[in-house]
């Protein structure tokens, strides 16, 4: 079988197709048949050694967090998952999507949403998950509440406008000019284009900000916050880390993320898929050979929705 792989820390170009052997699932893990993966700037932080200090990777490595496939074989007899069925999952750090096969916990892994394709079903669970443990378990968002997304446009941004209208929010995004009506299409009631406006000078305020592409502070948002609300990056800043510790004894409460590879929220997720509540859109699908093209164009920090890379087969 083919992976992506890279034996150096260093740009895209380190990025090959190597060949491996399938391994046999050990009991408790499913042999998954990889159909797309999606791609994600965790992708080519880890690949460029930017998260060395926190996370340092085993060479050679795959990238690639989030997969969508079809059961090949289980480890385990009484397995809750049979040959054939279509599955999808956020996958642990150490374990790479990029590939034409792979061994995954059972517990990570949720049947596909019947409505979806390969290709959108594989960008779904990381960014996914991400705006709902950030919405959801963070902010505790409810019916009514105003909520604002800086960077609607990406992928997280995308999934955050369309989870917070699911829970009955009022949802302000903010993006650039170009990117206006594409978030209008995922449901945002209010759209800030940050070219013309600077939307921490909004004279609204919200109870929940979710800075999905962490390109804002909270020292920034503190202004259009509510007494009680809850601020929430993507990359918590040393003063997020340090506000973490004084939120139970303050009102604006400020949260950095750290996204769960939770099967059950990935259930949450199809529910709303399958009620038409939840949808992802991709901007390009790359082919195993393109992944270094693939990756350069995520650094550009310009996707609109999703990459997604589909396995050759
Ligand atoms: N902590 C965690 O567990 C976790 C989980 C997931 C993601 N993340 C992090 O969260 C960040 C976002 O992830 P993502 O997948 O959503 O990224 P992404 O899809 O690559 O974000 C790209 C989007 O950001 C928009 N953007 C760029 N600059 C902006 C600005 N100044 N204001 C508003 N929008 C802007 C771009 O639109 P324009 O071209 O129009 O500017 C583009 O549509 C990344 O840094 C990622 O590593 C962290």
């Amino acid at each position: 079988m083919k992976k992506v792989i890279y034996e150096a820390y260093g740009d895209a170009d380190v990025l090959k197709v190597a060949d491996f052997r399938i391994n046999e699932p050990a009991d408790g893990e499913v042999l998954v048949k990889i159909m797309a993966a999606g791609i994600n700037p965790v992708d080519y932080k880890i690949r460029k050694g930017a998260l060395k200090f926190i996370y340092r990777a085993k060479l050679p490595r795959t990238p690639g967090g989030e997969i969508s496939g079809i059961v090949e074989k289980t480890g385990s007899t009484q397995s809750a998952f049979k040959p054939g069925d279509k599955v999808y999952a956020m996958l642990p750090i150490s374990v790479g999507g990029y590939s034409e096969y792979v061994n995954v916990k059972e517990d990570l892994l949720s049947l596909m949403p019947k409505n979806i394709s390969f290709n959108e079903a594989a960008v779904i669970p990381l960014a996914g998950l991400t705006a709902l443990q950030a919405l959801r378990d963070k902010g505790n968002i409810s019916k009514g509440m105003k909520v604002l997304i800086n960077g609607g446009s990406g992928g997280v941004g995308m999934f955050a406008i369309q989870i917070a209208k699911a829970f009955g929010a009022e949802v302000t995004a903010v993006c650039s000019g170009k990117n206006i009506n594409f978030v209008r299409s995922f449901g945002a009631d209010h759209v800030v284009d940050y070219e013309k406006e600077d939307f921490t000078k909004l004279t609204d305020k919200f109870d929940i900000i979710l800075d999905a592409v962490a390109k804002s502070s909270f020292g920034k948002c503190k202004k259009i916050l509510k007494e009680k609300s809850v601020f929430i990056t993507t990359i918590p800043s040393p003063p997020v880390m340090l506000r973490q510790i004084i939120n139970p004894m303050v009102n604006k409460k400020a949260f950095g993320i750290l996204t769960k590879p939770l099967s059950k929220d990935l259930d949450y997720l199809t529910n709303l898929i399958a009620q038409g509540k939840l949808k992802a859109s991709i901007e390009k699908v790359y082919s195993m050979e393109e992944a270094a093209n693939a990756h350069k164009h995520i650094e550009t920090g310009r996707v609109k929705g999703k990459l997604v890379i589909k396995m050759n087969h």
